[in-house]
């Protein structure tokens, strides 16, 4: 008799991502030499700038390939601390920051040291992918903030205030936001942190797309528009997305020395220190010059006003404006009840396989990012693959009977 390989509860209570099943699809028609264009990718297209290059190989080359302290190097950490207090006037010391494996590392690590089996942790939807299910494996509980498209998916302090419990240990916070591009008013940065203090939650604050934002304004968070809150607050950010460099995974954790030190902790005993090479480099991106960060947000912008204005042509498809991020999140349901070939698409899952099958574009449905009403369509790609995709969806949706 074969044996039957035992799991933990924990990895068998995880769900699987909603994306794998079209991800796959689309795998395996571009390797049958399909020609698909990307619309789902969640990096930027822009190769890493040459100098961050040079660091790393200036690295390898002075033998800079040895453990590290576990939370980064002292000029890392330091670096960040400057680039904090430039960026949101936020005063923290190196103790306060830790450097990580990207910043998926950071938020799991820093969840897993503030979250009990049974807490709450709030979670505005649209959100991340990632969010729910980091949460449920530290045996958090996922609460869900619905926020509205028609209020640009700004957070109803009505409904915050309510979905507040004894057990509320933190709340998710993603400005600029993946899905939506939706950017958080100080409005809202200000009644959370209120509440941050009041009730006795962190508020994570996940920061990454910071410096994709179209407004030309400094970027807030919580701790920056609420200093007293300051305390509250943990933010995760990194060099992924700012500096295009997703594959180098380097991201940090800042906030209250505790914190740091306990999230430390956690990957001192899993992975340790983050690659050190990869040190260098970041250290590179964020003391060199900051001007491949502007051309690349500049791309952006036009690359977001093209694809608006192309899906505002498309009856039926409302969309709101993004102010930051690389993400258009367009309400395709009003197609939801038309056919194909026959069968009605239903949901963001039946349209994202349509687009597939139809357009030969691979989107991200909506219901990933808890929004099932949405396709995300990531513009991090060449124009003219915007443009050839918008075509292709002009095309096809305009072949779908109802
Ligand atoms: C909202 C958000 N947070 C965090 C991350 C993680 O970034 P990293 O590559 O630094 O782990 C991503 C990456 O897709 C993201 O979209």
């Amino acid at each position: 008799m074969s044996w039957n390989h035992p799991l933990s509860r924990r990895v068998t209570h995880l769900k699987p991502s909603p994306t794998l099943a079209t991800d796959a699809k689309a795998k395996a028609m571009k390797a049958q030499g399909i020609d698909i264009l990307n619309f789902s990718v969640g990096e930027p297209d822009f190769d890493t700038p040459d100098h961050v290059k040079e660091a790393a190989a200036r690295a390898i080359r002075d033998g800079f390939t040895k453990y590290t302290a576990v939370g980064g190097i002292l000029e890392l950490r330091q670096a960040i601390a400057d680039k904090l207090s430039t960026d949101y006037g936020i005063a923290l010391r190196p103790e306060e920051i830790m450097v990580s494996t990207g910043g998926k590392q950071a938020l799991y690590n820093v969840v897993q040291a503030i979250v009990d089996p049974g807490d709450e942790v709030i979670i505005p939807v649209p959100y991340w992918v990632s969010y729910p299910p980091i949460v449920e494996l530290a045996g958090g509980v996922p609460r869900y903030l619905p926020c509205e498209a028609r209020s640009g998916y700004g957070l109803d302090h009505d409904v915050l205030s309510a979905t507040i419990t004894p057990k509320t240990r933190a709340l998710i916070l993603n400005s600029p936001s993946n899905p939506t591009g939706a950017v958080l008013s100080r409005g809202d940065l200000e009644v959370v942190g209120d509440l941050a203090l009041r009730h006795g939650f962190y508020v994570i604050t996940d920061d990454i797309y910071d410096a994709i934002r179209f407004d030309g304004g400094r970027p807030e968070n919580v701790a920056s528009v609420l200093p007293e809150a300051q305390d509250h607050v943990l933010i995760i950010n990194g060099v992924s997305k700012t500096y295009a460099m997703t594959g180098w995974r380097i991201g940090y954790l800042a906030g209250p020395e505790k914190v740091v030190k306990a999230a430390s902790k956690i990957q001192g005993q899993s992975t340790s220190n983050p690659n050190s090479i990869a040190q260098k480099a970041a250290l590179a991106a964020y003391r060199g010059p900051q001007d491949c960060v502007v051309a690349m947000r500049e791309a952006f912008r036009k690359r977001r006003d093209y694809i608006l204005e192309r899906l505002g042509r498309i009856p039926g498809v409302s969309c709101v404006e993004p102010q930051g991020a690389f993400y258009v999140f367009p309400d395709f349901s009003a197609y939801f009840n038309r056919e194909f070939s026959g069968k009605r698409l239903g949901d963001s899952v039946g349209m994202s396989d349509f687009l597939l099958d139809q357009a030969r574009m691979a989107v991200v449905p909506g219901i990933a990012f808890g929004e099932d009403r949405c396709i995300r369509f990531s513009y991090a790609t060449d124009i003219s693959v915007i443009e050839k995709g918008m075509d292709r969806l002009e095309e096809a949706v305009s072949s779908l009977v109802g």
